[in-house]
């Protein structure tokens, strides 16, 4: 028997006979040969099949064989300069697992198909070499994510999914039932948690889906998302920034490292990658509310950037940006006030370069227990689900923060996507929950 391969593992192989399971990707014919091309999940393989060297019924299941029919070709593989990959196999032989019917092709063609179609058959569209490619780039950009931190002293601690209060303001939240009538919410961001878990283990980093119930239909907005939330005790805003921008150095390195072919796939523009170096420039809140007024943007101070602000921002640098100090009154409950000026907090966005936006928001916590009991009753929160994270700043406070930085949205940035909805598997979104 002939050994069983991967197409990504061709090169080991050539001028052996092997055997790979896949599916058919494509199939062209011309009289006497076939070419079907196989794909597996490694790779595409381009395969020869000739009437002359094959049995009769083995050459015709395979000229008549239907898009992603599931089978198993044998035979020798070739190197071949002008094949996809590389290499090339001489079929021999061929299983066929399962015949796609023709009654019932396979509903995602070559042609364009528009988006509510491929998203309606998302768990198919998969298949396709651009959604490949991106979900190969996601796990390269969350394997460099936690390689970083692991290589940093940070302690994996990951924070519940349930939770009896709100993070991140309470008009975002998705509510469950508990039991016995208690409610819970999914949680918007593990931060709460992972500070108390630096009180424990200096510092720490969760990684995991958050929620938010964001009624945006943007390309920048998911309901579900993932989310890497580094939290360092004894930590300032600058060296918050410091570790934002050095991660996301390391990040975009490291894809460019190892991911190469799947942005040439993505026909992503690499050179703007390349140049995502330090450092990256430093806005504050102040100056960057100037610059999108000097832009044409309508933003009074004390608002908010909208999404076409932050591309007006983003669009005048190659790399990402950093902007500091917004309106106290715009951020969260936890956000430390800056001690020489107490109407900006000392949070940080990272905005992406070519229009792409915030991928990272943080900063320095509230760690005066005065201050934040105030904060949480200016905010409305019920004080009694926020008992233990004010026990954080009664025993042993310290002046401390990170950020959360929203995978998708780097996905989106890194691969040059247009939309958030391709940089996930399954993708939740205000209309769209199925498949
Ligand atoms: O700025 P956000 O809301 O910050 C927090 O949740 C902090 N508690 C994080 C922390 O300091 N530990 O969210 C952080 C990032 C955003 O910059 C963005 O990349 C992503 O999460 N994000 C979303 N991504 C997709 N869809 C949404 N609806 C998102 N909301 C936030
Ligand atoms: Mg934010």
């Amino acid at each position: 028997m002939p050994e069983r391969i991967t197409i990504a593992d061709a090169a080991k192989h050539v001028d052996e006979v092997v055997e790979i399971p896949g599916w058919l990707y494509n199939l062209r014919k011309s009289g006497k040969i076939v070419f079907p091309i196989l794909r597996d999940g490694t790779g595409l393989l381009q395969c020869v099949a000739l009437k002359n060297e094959l049995p009769e019924e083995v050459f015709e299941s395979l000229k008549h064989l239907t898009q992603e029919s599931s089978l198993i070709v044998r035979g020798k593989l070739r190197a071949e300069a002008r094949a996809p990959g590389g290499f090339e196999m001489d079929i021999s032989g061929v299983e066929i697992l399962q015949r796609v019917s023709e009654e019932d092709p396979y509903p995602i063609t070559p042609k364009e198909h528009g988006v509510e179609f491929l998203m309606d058959h998302r768990h198919l569209w998969l298949r396709s070499q651009r959604q490949h490619a991106i979900i190969r780039v996601r796990h390269a950009i969350i394997k460099a994510v936690r390689d970083y931190f692991d290589g940093h002293g940070f302690t994996l601690v990951d924070t519940p999914i349930f939770t009896p209060a709100a993070c991140e303001g309470t008009t975002t939240l998705f509510e469950a039932n508990y039991f016995d009538d208690e409610k819970a919410y999914l949680t918007q961001s593990g931060q709460l948690y992972n500070e108390a878990n630096a009180m424990a283990f200096g510092k720490v980093y969760c990684f995991g889906p958050t929620f938010r119930a964001e009624k945006s239909k943007t390309r920048r907005h998911l309901t579900e998302f993932w989310m890497v939330e580094p939290e360092m005790a004894f930590a300032d805003l600058e060296e918050i920034k410091r570790v934002a921008e050095e991660m996301v150095i390391y990040v975009v390195g490291r894809v460019l490292e190892s991911k190469r072919e799947e942005l040439k796939v993505l026909e992503r523009d690499v050179t703007k990658l390349e140049k995502v170096t330090s450092p990256f420039p430093r806005l504050s809140y102040d100056e960057a509310v100037k610059n999108l007024q000097q832009h044409g943007s309508e933003i009074q101070w004390g608002s908010d950037f909208g999404g076409g602000d932050e591309t007006i921002l983003t669009q005048q640098f190659e790399t990402p940006i950093m902007v500091d100090r917004f309106p106290t009154v715009i951020k969260a409950f936890y956000m430390a006030p800056d001690p020489v000026r107490p109407e900006v907090a000392l949070g940080v966005d990272v905005l992406a370069p070519e229009g792409y936006g915030e991928i990272i928001g943080g900063g320095q916590r509230i760690h005066d227990p005065e201050l934040l009991l105030r904060r949480i009753e200016e905010h409305n929160l019920p004080k009694e689900a926020f008992d233990w994270y004010i026990d954080l700043r009664k025993y042993g406070t310290v002046p401390h923060g990170g950020f959360g930085m929203g995978i998708e949205r780097c996905v989106a940035w890194i691969c040059g996507l247009e939309h958030v909805r391709e940089t996930i598997a399954f993708p939740r979104m205000l209309y769209r929950l199925r498949p």
